[in-house]
């Protein structure tokens, strides 16, 4: 196929069909590689049905402001919607010499109702249609995703719920720091999340305005009617300014960002899955569905999901810099570079659904070990700061009571013993303060119903923050 056969061609559906789009203009064809090189339509045709529902309410414009007829209208709707069926059954034949989902589409229209077809793109570019395209996409995605992330944090409540009481050591440096409850450590990860549903929400504001109506960079010369068209698109407003509406993809660099939290969150949750599965832990374990065994240990059962999870969070990671990397050079107003935007944004979706589906399910299964959770906050002083607070609250300076209580612990440590495990005498050689009251704050139990404040890890301040966020999340 030669591109100069182009300059005979009329508008015959089967020429249409074949023939390369603007190649008056060229003397030879692209090569083979170069043709695959340029090519979007392997991965564009995901935008298929925001393409095709963009055209649609560009042509409604267009024949309300009396630039296409009501027939043109008429047969476009007609075409258009046939080929929507035909992708939806998968009939659609995707062609790589037509370079992207657009030209595919159009291709197609034109060959199925002619010149009709070919005013379609009246007062309309590629550049301010891939725009659209992406913006009506990728709020969609959106929506699924915030929805996602609430059914996590429901999925997170409701084990946080069953374990307001459930005493774990909490830990700074990965030591024993102090006994926290496991449903107040579980709605950590639900604050987290909150914040990333937030976030997301966010973020649509921005991707929801409509960039049609650019046209390639300057605006068109018709009469369009751009605010109609953000109207029947759902759009909140336009983009006021031609040139950024083309060219910026700040809107998805964003997204990724967002996106890029979430899965850094669902990373940390799976590290702390992972090791709280390890035999050394014990805290936790996994329904079969969510690990995998080994090829040479029979004995093993390895939590891939949550590693997957972690692994994956890279990817997003490496997306969001390549996003960036694009942007960062470009001179107003499109360039191409700009088609290297979908696939890490694509990845992104992707991946993040999976992820947070995949999530959620595993963390309403987590099996706990309550007594293997006791018998590690009866290891390692938990309790050691609740002995000093009990020495001030008795009259002793903070710092001084630190430094008795340290006495205490280096004494412990020696005699294999836990503080609580301390004879009432032995207690009281590091301060005549002590008395038989002290048994009750050095107990896992004491010490964390005495954090009785909003944001602290009583059993009671859980049940609230679980109630608190069954009202947003209801
Ligand atoms: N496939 C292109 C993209 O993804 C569509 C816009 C093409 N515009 C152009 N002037 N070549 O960005």
């Amino acid at each position: 196929m030669s591109n100069k056969s182009d300059q005979q061609g009329d508008s015959g559906p089967s020429s249409a069909a074949t023939k390369s789009h603007f190649s008056g203009r060229f003397s030879e064809p692209v090569t083979e590689l170069v043709k695959r090189f340029t090519a979007s339509v392997t991965f564009d045709q995901r935008l298929a049905f925001v393409d095709i529902q963009g055209s649609l309410a560009h042509a409604r414009m267009l024949a309300r402001q009396a630039v296409i007829t009501p027939q043109d209208l008429a047969d476009i709707e007609r075409g258009m919607h046939e080929i929507e069926a035909d992708i939806g059954a998968g009939r659609f034949e995707w062609r790589i010499d037509l370079e992207d989902v657009h030209m595919n589409i159009e291709s197609r229209l034109i060959a199925a109702i002619g010149d009709a077809g070919k005013r379609l793109h009246t007062g309309r570019s590629r550049n301010d249609q891939i725009a659209t395209d992406i913006r009506l996409w990728l709020r969609g995605e959106i929506d699924g995703l915030v929805a996602l992330l609430r059914a996590m944090q429901r999925a997170l409540v409701g084990l946080a719920e069953k374990h307001t009481d459930t005493i774990m050591p909490g830990f700074t440096h990965l030591q024993v720091a102090q006994p926290v409850t496991f449903g107040h450590h579980v709605m950590a990860y639900v604050e987290m999340l909150a914040r990333d549903e937030a976030r997301m929400v966010d973020c649509r504001k921005r991707v929801n305005r409509l960039p049609l109506g650019a046209a390639a960079l300057a605006g068109t010369s018709f009469p369009i009617d751009r605010e109609s068209v953000a109207v029947e698109l759902g759009f909140d407003g336009v983009c006021e300014n031609s040139l950024d509406a083309v060219s910026d993809r700040d809107f998805a660099i964003e997204f990724v960002a967002a996106a890029a939290l979430v899965m850094t969150h669902l990373s940390r949750f799976s590290e702390e899955l992972i090791i709280w599965m390890s035999q050394g832990v014990g805290f936790i374990d996994l329904p079969d569905r969510f690990c995998y065994s080994s090829s040479i240990m029979p004995q093993k059962k390895n939590p891939d999901v949550p590693e997957l999870i972690r692994g994956k969070t890279g990817r997003i990671n490496g997306h969001l810099v390549a996003l960036l990397t694009l942007m960062k050079g470009q001179p107003l107003a499109y360039n191409k570079d700009n088609q290297e935007d979908k696939e890490p944004l694509f990845d992104t979706v992707d991946t993040v659904r999976d992820s947070l589906t995949i999530m959620a399910d595993l963390a309403a299964a987590i099996e706990v070990k309550p007594g293997r959770m006791a018998a590690a906050v009866r290891r390692g002083f938990a309790t050691a700061t609740d002995l000093a607070d009990y020495l001030t609250r008795k009259g002793m300076a903070f710092r001084d009571a630190h430094e008795a209580v340290a006495l205490a612990v280096r004494d412990a440590e020696k005699m294999g013993k836990d503080l609580a495990e301390l004879p009432i005498d032995v207690l009281r050689g590091y301060s005549s303060l002590v008395g038989e009251d002290v048994y009750a704050v050095l107990s896992p139990e004491g010490s964390v119903a005495s954090r009785n404040h909003i944001g602290g890890t009583a059993p009671g301040q859980v049940r609230l923050a679980v109630e608190r966020a069954r009202n947003r999340l209801a």
